[in-house]
């Protein structure tokens, strides 16, 4: 798959609004601010791809990116932003639920979470959505150019020991947009999960 190729396609409000389910897409959720879309300009090499911003609350529809070939990598709103009001998140809750329980086209879900703030409520509600589901779920633990080598990996051996409860559908990693470590493990699982 040519991440490079990716190209905006379309922006949803809810799932009758999302491209036909003909292929196969992943979806990058997390918490506002954890860095989805800055995880999808990094994997793309497309630094304006998906609208990134230091006020949280930025993505706020479903963002469809193209990579041909009727593959799609799907940047969701992130949950958590405090400033929206609270008719706003019930919509929101109800859109996301709706997508996460029936689009058909759905391989996995990138989970993404800042790593100094691993496992937080939505984390941990979409780890036991994903599991119940047996939806694949791949968690990036990024801006871990935030931590210095050792407490990173200290995160990381914190998080695997708490996922153990979750099965072999789940699988977690460091990532950095900003260093672009992690990339290729990331390239992997999505390649293993749009693959035929
Ligand atoms: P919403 O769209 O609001 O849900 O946020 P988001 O999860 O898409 O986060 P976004 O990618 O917009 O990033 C939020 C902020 O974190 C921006 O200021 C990014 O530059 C910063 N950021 C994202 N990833 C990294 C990273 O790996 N390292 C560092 N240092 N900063 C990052
Ligand atoms: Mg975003």
């Amino acid at each position: 798959i040519r991440y490079e190729s990716a190209q905006f396609l379309i922006s949803a409000a809810k799932l009758s609004q999302c491209p036909p389910e003909t292929g196969y897409e992943v979806a990058f959720a997390g918490r506002s601010n954890a860095g989805k879309s800055s995880a999808i300009n990094t994997l793309t090499h497309n630094k304006k791809l998906a609208r990134t911003s230091k006020t949280p609350g930025r993505t706020q529809l479903l963002n469809f990116f193209d990579l041909g070939n009727s593959r799609f990598l799907v940047d969701l709103p992130g949950y958590g932003y405090a400033k929206v009001p609270a008719h706003m998140k019930i919509q929101w809750q109800k859109h996301m639920e709706e997508y996460l329980s029936e689009r058909q086209s759905l391989r996995g879900l990138v989970l993404v979470m800042d790593c100094r703030h691993p496992l937080q409520n939505f984390d941990i509600m979409m780890l036991e959505w994903a599991t119940e589901s047996d939806m694949p779920l791949h968690i990036i633990m990024t801006k871990s150019d935030k931590l210095k080598k050792g407490p990173a990996s200290k995160q990381l051996l914190m998080v695997k020991k708490e996922l153990q409860q979750y099965g072999e559908n789940v699988t977690v990693q460091l990532f950095s947009s900003l260093k672009r470590d992690g990339l290729t493990i990331l390239k992997n699982t999505l390649n293993s999960w749009l693959a035929e």
